[in-house]
């Protein structure tokens, strides 16, 4: 009786103390298992005499039951505990996001095309475009300015060497051989922009051998000066998205245009940087000017007729007095820092509904 006591006692502390699932596993097979002691020692109930077994088989049923539940018991709680453990060392972040971080950056070039591509649509104007390795007469001759002229020695051009006939490829310098193009490829009336990239040899803050353009051509009947400035001005409000905005027309030269003007837009400027929208100062951003009738001409329009108006400004200088960068070179480094903290969101395609800036 007091041997199945023991056992009793030295199981149940065993078990209570049976740090982990296996450990329990091991005392259960060492008490209860098929030779297990607990076993053994209910075999010896066989041996015994009738009134023995009588009085102690009871005994040794109950020990052997509660040691039974007392496994179970265990079981349960080391597995609970088990679980818990493992689910504590495989935690899983559901917080962090599906898709990695966008890296890409609409550059600033792009922006300010963008806008001005909606600005313009919106206007009527379609869009343009011309090759970037041009010919002398498309690039100059067409444009009223012929071999002699000083204007030719002016853009600083990028030649190719001669071809067999003698003439020379160049690396347009301006957008407005576009103009010449768009001219002889299609009957007034005209409106187009023709943004694109071109070269002249020059390189400082403000000036680098490749550089972008806009050009704006309209040809049709009685176009004048008046027509002309309600364009800028009303591109330049929408571009700078301000209520108003001071022109000023300056007489200036250009062999493609008669009369031509350079434009000023009235600024400020504020601890050296210019601001568009503010007093006292102005700002060149772009030259302008009726189409030169010899330029009609060489595209075969009569300028009785037709009249137009023109103008061309760079992209860059605008995307530089729009959003403030101060040096034209570092649009051109590719420099990934540069571009996170100029760039624009991708998704953020500019609307004239939505604004068109950033
Ligand atoms: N093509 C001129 C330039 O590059 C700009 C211009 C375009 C001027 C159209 C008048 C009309 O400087």
């Amino acid at each position: 009786m007091s041997e199945a006591t023991n056992l009793r006692e030295e199981a149940l502390a065993a078990i209570a103390d049976a740090p982990n699932p296996d450990a329990l596993e091991t005392l259960r097979v060492h008490y209860l298992g098929k030779a297990g002691r607990v076993t053994a020692f209910m075999k010896t109930l066989g041996t015994m005499s009738p009134a023995d077994r009588q009085l102690l088989g009871p005994v040794y049923n109950a020990a052997r039951d509660e040691i039974a539940a007392a496994v179970a018991t265990a079981k349960s709680r080391l597995d609970a505990a088990a679980l818990d453990a493992r689910l504590a060392t495989e935690r899983q972040d559901m917080t962090l996001p599906v898709t990695p971080p966008r890296r890409g950056r609409v550059h600033p070039v792009s922006q300010v095309l963008d806008e001005l591509t909606e600005i313009f649509a919106d206007l009527g104007f379609a869009v343009a475009t011309g090759p970037e390795i041009e010919d002398e007469w498309h690039n100059f001759t067409a444009l009223n300015i012929p071999e002699d002229h000083p204007a030719r020695a002016m853009h600083d051009t990028f030649y190719f060497p001669p071809d067999a006939d003698g003439t020379r490829k160049l690396l347009r310098t301006h957008t407005s051989p576009v103009q010449i193009r768009t001219m002889l490829a299609q009957q007034p009336p005209i409106r187009i922009i023709a943004p694109g990239r071109v070269y002249r040899s020059d390189s400082d803050a403000t000036h680098t051998p490749m550089f972008h353009q806009i050009e704006g051509l309209v040809i049709d009947r009685n176009i004048t000066l008046g027509h002309l400035k309600w364009t800028l001005e009303t591109f330049l409000k929408a571009f700078f998205e301000l209520d108003e905005v001071v022109l000023r027309l300056r007489p200036s030269y250009f062999p493609f245009t008669e009369p031509s003007a350079e434009v000023d837009v009235e600024c400020s400027i504020e601890n050296g940087v210019r601001r568009v929208g503010g007093k006292g100062a102005w700002l060149e951003v772009l030259g302008s000017g009726m189409v030169h009738p010899r330029v009609l001409e060489a595209c075969g329009l009569d300028p009785a007729i037709w009249s137009g108006f023109a103008f061309g400004t760079g992209i860059d200088r605008l995307a530089m007095l729009k959003y403030g960068m101060a040096d034209l070179r570092a649009f051109f480094d590719g420099d990934q820092r540069w571009l996170d903290h100029y760039g624009f969101d991708p998704l953020a395609v500019p609307t004239l509904s939505g604004g068109v800036g950033a």
